[in-house]
């Protein structure tokens, strides 16, 4: 595919949109790959010809020549980031010179899981459903000034003291709710080791990303999550920890906001959520299983199922807006083949009058009434089609319905979860 110099991919529904998938097939050009948020409670699937990878640290479009950075707006987990290096080793990838990890980046240890699982056992049935990754502790001991960065280990003696200080209050806590205190040597001992192993890949990816940005090398910046994850803008309390929005790469990757970048918003053809929270045009009959089943939504990160509705028009609108899109891409196309109305959500009443998601919270977007326009399937197989003009008619009417509602060109159109069933339209 033709991008800009730099292109910023971002999930616009609730995570799992195919990222992955969008960012392996952008990558082939691409000089930088980058991560800028979240952790490994992102999941992202990338099939090509070394194989099939479910990618949650390590940007998905290692599988090029494309040098990998791991920016400081990223929160690491060692162990799953070694084994991620691993994996790919195993799968000839080699990383040498090639990935890039920033000691600004902050550590998640056992205790942020453990709070993380005490945190939603507290909350019984209005628990947000998280990953059980340590993603909340671990950005809230960030902004309340008691994170450990990787910088820290690097420093056995800072380590050390910082260790100790948490564990002295992380302890307290989790002792309470009936939890096995951390020992300080033991996990000291542990976290020495990773670091150590990952020591030639430390290094500040900033300065390269600023220079490539300078020289208009192509530079693509892999979202995670999905806008309404957001924790600002998205479904709160039902939500992620970090920035899912185009701000986040001048926060995590120190990437300055007015420089040309294109951005492009990753919609799945349909809706999928996992964990709990609002979602207006969730199916709970026969056709949210059929979506389910065909599209095989189960969660790459915790193999759980996914919920399922129709596309919500309303949602991307909204996305688009607060992103500034300049283009679409759409996935997932294929798992509609098999329908005979498809239906589009077009906004929400709420006790009959129209209103819009800026002007809900969770609890009202859960009572909102989605607004739907039928469209008639194709009901013919689309899987692999590389061509937007050899989609059947009204797949292509299914795709400028969504361009017209949204008002951004879906210049992508995946039909498949491989690389090359990939559409690429022609401006
Ligand atoms: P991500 O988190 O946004 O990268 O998405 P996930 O990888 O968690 O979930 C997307 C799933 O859909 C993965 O299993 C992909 O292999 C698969 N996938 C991606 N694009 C397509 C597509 O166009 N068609 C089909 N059938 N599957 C796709
Ligand atoms: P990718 O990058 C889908 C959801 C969790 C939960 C909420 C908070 O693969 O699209 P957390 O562990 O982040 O504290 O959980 O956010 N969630 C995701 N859902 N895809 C993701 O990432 C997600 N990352 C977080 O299910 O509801
Ligand atoms: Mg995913």
């Amino acid at each position: 595919p033709c991008i800009m110099p730099s292109t910023l991919v971002i999930g616009s529904q609730w995570g799992d949109e195919g990222k992955g998938k969008i960012i392996d097939a952008f990558s082939e050009k691409a000089d930088f790959v980058v991560r800028f948020h979240g952790g490994n409670n992102a999941g992202h699937t990338v099939i090509n010809d070394y194989g099939k990878f479910p990618m949650h640290l390590i940007p998905s479009g290692i599988f090029s020549s494309a040098k990998a950075c791991i920016t400081g707006g990223v929160v690491l987990d060692l162990a799953e980031l070694l084994s991620e290096i691993g994996m790919l080793e195993k799968a000839g990838i080699t990383l040498k010179n090639r990935l890039f990890i920033s000691p600004r980046c902050h550590i998640i240890f056992p205790y942020h899981k453990l709070l993380d699982k005490i945190y939603e056992n507290a909350k019984g049935k209005a628990k947000t459903g998280t990953t059980g990754r340590g993603i909340g502790p671990v950005y809230a001991d960030k902004v309340s000034y008691n994170g450990i960065r990787l910088a820290d280990i690097l420093n056995p003696a800072v380590f050390s003291k910082k260790l100790q200080v948490q564990l002295t209050l992380k302890n307290q806590i989790i002792t309470a709710f009936g939890e096995k205190p951390l020992q300080f040597q033991t996990l000291k001992k542990e976290f020495l080791g990773y670091v150590k192993k990952l020591r030639p890949y430390i290094r500040e990816p900033y300065p390269l990303l600023s220079a490539a940005i300078k020289t208009n090398k192509q530079v693509l910046f892999e979202g995670a999550h999905g806008v309404f994850l957001d924790n600002d803008w998205g479904t709160y309390p039902y939500v992620t920890a970090s920035t899912v929005l185009t701000g986040g790469i001048n926060a995590g990757a120190g990437i300055a906001v007015n420089n040309q970048i294109s951005v492009i918003g990753v919609v799945k053809a349909y809706t999928t959520r996992v964990g709990a929270g609002p979602f207006p045009t969730e199916l709970q009959g026969s056709d949210g299983d059929q979506l389910r089943e065909k599209g095989q939504e189960f969660g790459t990160t915790t193999g759980r199922p996914r919920r399922c509705g129709w596309f919500d028009a309303a949602l991307i609108q909204f996305a688009s807006g607060i992103n500034g899109y300049t283009d679409i891409a759409v996935t997932k196309l294929d798992i509609l083949d098999s329908f005979r109305k498809i239906k589009i959500c077009t906004g929400y009443t709420y006790k009959g009058k129209r209103i819009h998601y800026y002007d809900t919270d969770s609890e009202l977007l859960s009572k909102v009434k989605p607004i739907y326009k039928t469209l008639r399937g194709w009901l013919s197989p689309t899987r692999g089609i590389t061509e937007f003009s050899k989609l059947p008619k009204l797949a292509q009417a299914y795709v400028h319905e969504i361009e017209s509602l949204i008002g951004v060109r879906v210049s992508y159109i995946s039909t498949g979860p491989k690389r090359h069933e990939f559409i690429t339209r022609n401006p």
